[in-house]
């Protein structure tokens, strides 16, 4: 599915809308450019989620817990990508079938998602989630089925 958004407040509504018709367990992981929306969407989902904080910009923390929500992003991850989000724990995250993790710059570990498998025996998949800057205010944002 692909979506133009012509300002932030409309992919922020995306984000809310995605976020509230989601059922329990879900990883989605988020590719594009810096400023391309990626974080903008991400506090709609937790909007939708029904999340109370404020969703901040972990770009220098890697990152943040609300509740069963986790959004990590991995854009200041060098070397070694694998182990660095092993050591945050986030393999046990997304094994625990109720957390929702969202993970901006999650291509650095494609390989590592849970790809049509099964994940403490649930089936699991990934939702990738891909921003492409159109003009200053225009993004295309292509939602995997
Ligand atoms: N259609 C749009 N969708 C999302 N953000 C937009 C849009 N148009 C302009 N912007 C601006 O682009 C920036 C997106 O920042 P952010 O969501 O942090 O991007 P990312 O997390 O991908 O680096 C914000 O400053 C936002 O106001
Ligand atoms: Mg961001």
């Amino acid at each position: 599915m692909e979506i133009i958004t012509k300002n932030a407040k409309e992919t922020f509504e995306l984000g809310r809308k995605i976020g509230s018709s989601l059922m329990g367990s879900e990883v989605l992981a988020f590719v594009g450019n810096l400023g391309a929306g990626k974080t903008t969407f991400i506090q709609g989902l937790a909007h939708g989620l029904k999340i109370k904080s404020k969703i901040v910009s972990p770009t220098f923390i890697l990152m943040r817990q609300y509740g069963d929500f986790y959004h990590l992003d991995l854009y200041r991850l060098e070397g070694d990508v694998k182990k660095e989000v092993e050591n945050l724990g986030l393999f046990d995250i997304l094994q625990d079938t109720k957390n929702i993790v969202a993970i901006e710059w999650a291509e650095k570990i494609k390989d590592n998602l849970p790809k049509n498998t099964k994940w403490n025996n649930l089936p699991k998949n990934t939702k990738w989630i891909t921003f492409e800057n159109i003009n200053e205010d225009t993004r295309k944002i292509t939602i995997d089925e």
